[in-house]
């Protein structure tokens, strides 16, 4: 289900000039910011502690030699496989010469506390605490041993299908239309969140290794630690958490990230929509866009029953109704919609909270180009009409020994709990300015942010409206961002905005049905970075106003959204289409492109156009009605992961491409998918 139904147009309410209005006239004209030396050479430099670069040391440092070699700032993978042609099967196409698996699939047992998953959708609410979650979505691939077939799987499941979870759908009461069954709520709670599993490739398949130590769920009941400017904060006092430094659950887990120290990221997206305030709503639950009447599957239709443990359902209905916060969960939404780190690697440890990386509808979250010497970036999108993208600038600067930190959370203490987050504002001469979310940052009506709010744990729980008032852009719904590892530059899917109403010569679809890919380089200062579009999403058929890549049969997509570099410095573009245009000719697919060598003659980047479109090669398409959205790879790049989130009527067998007989209506499985060459050689070079 693609989020149409979900108008975040009603929330920002702020005058900021929309991005279309802000296009540059010139598709591809991309002002550089940085001065003086190349990508390659800054890193050697920085490489060596000329740190100094960057402080207000006023002795200017002396460039000398690098002793270590410049990195190449291009890939030398070349794509090497056909494009797989549009399909609209109840079954996965891979390119010839590859294979695809099902690994995984919701229900799958992590441990004998589990029972088997049933075709009739009666698996108990335990059942699913001790087995893969639905709706598969963001996943990394952490191996064990440093070995390639053999490491632990982390998936995000972003929400469920009532309809596929339970026998029958939901049961409500036939009168009052409530939730009836504490078990059947407790599984969707259970449903929710993140799976970690350990997986061995074993004659060639990968299997899920049951009752392994490693595997473990994380779901909407479990308990997370508070880290950064909220930790202990009165706005986390709950009934529940009375000092603030506990939140339970994480909702609606959609793209995802991980850490040069090897922790997963889980971002938590739609979560608005499971609290609801039936009182008056505060300032910041205005601006996300809690509800004043439902939540999003009624799981507090059953606070106050009888069963109920420790306020489990009661904590949705976030209204006040006790003396002080300590009585009630007035607070408890505060306690969500961040990026949480987890460590995979050590089963006992409890997830933890970063809010110091602002608090919003977190699609994904990306680390930029590592230095030694320098923060540490993370960026992330605001996934709704009209909001923003953001990054986060550690205060600590990286030291490379930490990638083989033994301690990761505390690693993670390091880098995300301390820093300054920004907000995006583009301007039309291809540069932009990254507008600091501090309580100094002045706001556009010459006040500071300081003036509308009283701490940073204020500001960060109303991430969204500091951003409103400091002059951010409106962008067309940000998705998934990577980061190329060959020349840093930061790409970014915008996934799609029907409402946009103005024609404009840059971006001139009266509707941006089709989403496109924004990117970006960071400029020397950290205020600064120059920006162009990589590619815009259209059928093949699109006039020339539409059809502004000139893609063709071989890789026409819509509405891009999950987005991802492979080391080799191949993108990995996913689809998450609603467009009717391109989806009667192809489900959603996922597309590869190598964009470091795509250049001009000066070794200019250039963006994807009629002349080079070939570039872009579709390698895989989806069942019927999914999503493609995941991307993991093998450190030996020899198995692929994706994730298939609500097919309709798939998957038929482990084999993903076998079709699910015409006529035969099975129960939808949201699934891994393994693609690997018959060769069992590199994949798609
Ligand atoms: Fe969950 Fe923005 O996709
Ligand atoms: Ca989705
Ligand atoms: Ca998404
Ligand atoms: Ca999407």
């Amino acid at each position: 289900m693609s989020k149409a139904t979900f108008d975040p147009t009603l929330y920002n309410k702020s005058n900021n000039e929309p991005f279309s209005q802000v296009l540059d006239k010139h598709l591809s004209r991309r002002h550089f910011v940085k001065s003086g030396l190349g990508l390659g050479a800054m890193t050697a430099f920085a490489g060596m502690g000329l740190t100094a670069c960057g402080s207000d040391n006023s002795a200017t440092p002396k460039p000398v030699e690098p002793t270590i070699p410049v990195p190449p700032s291009k890939s030398s993978a070349k794509l090497n496989f056909t494009s797989v042609p549009g399909a609209r099967l109840d079954a996965v196409v891979v390119p010839e010469g590859y294979s695809a698996q099902v690994l995984a699939p919701w229900g799958t047992p992590l441990n004998s506390k589990a029972a088997p998953w049933k075709a009739d959708g009666s698996n108990s609410a335990d059942d699913q605490a001790n087995a893969v979650g639905m709706h598969h979505d963001g996943m990394h691939f952490f191996p064990l041993n440093n070995a390639a077939n053999d490491g632990l799987l982390c998936i995000n499941h972003e929400y469920i299908d009532e309809m596929a979870l339970h026998p029958n759908g939901p049961t409500v009461d036939a009168t009052s239309k409530l939730r009836t069954l504490v078990d059947e709520v407790r599984k969707e709670i259970n449903a929710h969140g993140v799976t970690v599993v350990r997986i061995k490739l074993v004659n060639n398949q990968w299997e899920v290794v049951t009752n392994d130590n490693y595997n473990r769920r994380f779901t909407g009941a479990s308990v997370f630690d508070i880290a950064g400017p909220l930790a202990y904060s009165p706005l986390l006092e709950t009934r529940y958490s009375p000092d603030g430094s506990q939140a339970r659950g994480t909702l609606n887990n959609c793209g995802n990230g991980y850490t040069p120290w090897g922790t997963y990221l889980t971002c938590e997206e739609n979560w608005p929509e499971y609290f609801v305030n039936r009182g008056t709503l505060s300032r910041d639950q205005a601006r996300i866009g809690i509800s004043k009447t439902t939540t999003r599957y009624g799981w507090d239709d059953l606070a106050g029953q009888d069963e109920e443990r420790l306020d489990e359902f009661g904590r949705f209905d976030i209204t006040p109704k006790g003396v002080s916060a300590l009585d009630d969960y007035r607070n408890e939404a505060n306690g969500h919609g961040y990026i949480v780190e987890i460590d995979p690697y050590n089963p006992t440890s409890r997830a933890v909270k970063r809010t110091a990386l602002g608090r919003f509808r977190h699609e994904g979250c990306t680390f930029g180009k590592l230095t030694e010497g320098k923060p540490v970036v993370f960026y992330s999108g605001h996934d709704a009409r009209f909001e923003y993208i953001y990054k986060f600038v550690s205060a600590a600067v990286w030291d490379a020994k930490d990638a083989n930190s033994s301690n990761r959370l505390q690693t993670g203490n390091k880098y995300m709990d301390e820093g300054t987050l920004y907000v995006a504002k583009f301007n039309e001469n291809g540069g932009g300015v990254w507008l600091p979310l501090t309580l100094n940052s002045q706001t556009t009506d010459g006040k500071t942010l300081g003036d509308s709010f009283a701490t940073l744990g204020e500001l960060i729980i109303n991430t969204a409206g500091a951003a409103d008032l400091v002059g951010a852009t409106p962008m067309d719904r940000p998705e998934w961002c990577a980061v190329d590892p060959f020349t840093g530059s930061v790409y970014l899917t915008l996934t799609n905005n029907s409402k946009r109403t103005e024609a404009n010569p840059a971006n001139p679809r009266l509707k941006n049905n089709f989403g496109h890919i924004i990117r970006w380089d960071e400029g020397d200062k950290d205020t600064e970075f120059s920006w162009d579009i990589f590619v815009f999403g259209s059928p093949s058929d699109g006039n020339a106003d539409t059809n502004l890549s000139g893609l063709t049969d071989i890789n026409q997509f819509a509405s891009p959204d999950g987005l991802a570099f492979d080391k080799r410095g191949i993108l990995w573009v996913q689809t998450d289409n609603s467009a009717k245009e391109v989806a009667d000719k192809t489900n959603d697919q996922m597309l590869a492109i190598v964009p470091s060598t795509l250049v001009d003659a000066q070794q200019k980047p250039l963006p994807v156009r009629q002349n080079n479109q070939m570039e872009l090669k579709r390698f895989f398409v989806g069942p019927n009605d999914c999503e493609v959205t995941g991307f993991a790879i093998s450190p030996d790049y020899t198995s692929m992961f994706a994730n298939i989130q609500h097919p309709a009527n798939w998957p038929y067998s482990s084999n993903a491409a076998e079709a699910t007989p015409t006529g035969q209506v099975i129960r939808p499985r949201s699934a891994t998918v393994i693609i690997r060459k018959l060769d069992g050689k590199e994949v798609a070079v």
